[in-house]
């Protein structure tokens, strides 16, 4: 894993833009694997601010959303969609039948979670896959003892992540119970990926991330095998490592 230490989220923010922006600008096409959460909204303010005034291009580029909660629709202000249109898509000139999301609102959950994993396969898989760093060592939605193999599929939220989540709704009563994330395997797939931590509440994790062994009951620990990882941390983060 390559570490790259940053002094503040602003920073961290601009350095994985940096990254971003370069690839996109450098490739023929590209596949981009994107997060929600807060840790990226820093980010995708200066990727809108780079296409705004430098006018790098997204026509070339299709994304794949980590996961989508079930039984919200896009236009519901608390699903993953709508974070991603007010955040990102709406500013940007992708073309909209490149932008993917799992659909949590299927009616068929399981054939659902295929034809995603089908369609990021289809598509010559995840070039740059974005990732934030759950509490518990989560990755997209694959909360501790989820398979390493495991592809897209539907999962129940640990009681944790859905409180940590409950800060974006009313009340932890509103909280999906489930989400359709991509799998541990699926995400490990990509051929490279970028990980952004920041911030105090994620100091054990990424302390048990550097140091910690390999294990299904930390998710994130499996990225530590991936051939071409960058870990982002910022200064919130690594003055306790
Ligand atoms: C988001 C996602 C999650 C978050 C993680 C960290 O699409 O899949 O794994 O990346 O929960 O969230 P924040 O950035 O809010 O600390």
């Amino acid at each position: 894993m390559k570490i790259m230490k940053v002094d503040n989220y602003s920073e961290l923010c601009r350095t994985a833009a940096a990254i971003i922006i370069e690839k996109v600008a450098m490739a023929d096409k590209i596949n981009l694997g994107l997060a929600t959460g807060s840790t990226p909204i820093g980010l995708y303010c200066y990727l809108v601010d780079d296409h705004l005034r430098n006018h790098t291009s997204y026509h070339h580029v299709k994304t794949f959303n980590l996961d989508e909660y079930v039984g919200l629709s896009p236009d519901d202000p608390n699903s993953y969609h709508y974070y991603m249109e007010e955040n990102l898509f709406h500013y940007m000139d992708l073309w909209p039948e490149n932008i993917h999301l799992p659909n949590g609102i299927s009616e068929q959950l399981s054939a659902e979670c295929h034809q995603y994993e089908s369609l990021i396969a289809n598509h010559g898989g995840i070039d740059l896959q974005l990732l934030g760093l759950g509490r518990n060592g989560h990755i997209g939605f694959n909360e501790p003892g989820t398979s390493f193999q495991s592809k897209t599929h539907v999962v129940d939220l640990d009681d944790s992540t859905r409180k940590a989540n409950s800060r974006f709704f009313d009340s932890i009563d509103q909280v999906p119970q489930q989400a359709i994330t991509m799998g541990i395997d699926t995400i490990f797939s990509s051929k490279e990926i970028l990980l952004l931590v920041s911030g105090e509440g994620k100091i054990e994790a990424v302390k048990r991330l550097l140091e910690g062994e390999i294990s299904e009951d930390f998710p994130a620990s499996i990225l530590k095998n991936h051939p071409n990882i960058t870990v982002i941390v910022d200064s919130g983060t690594i003055a306790e490592i």
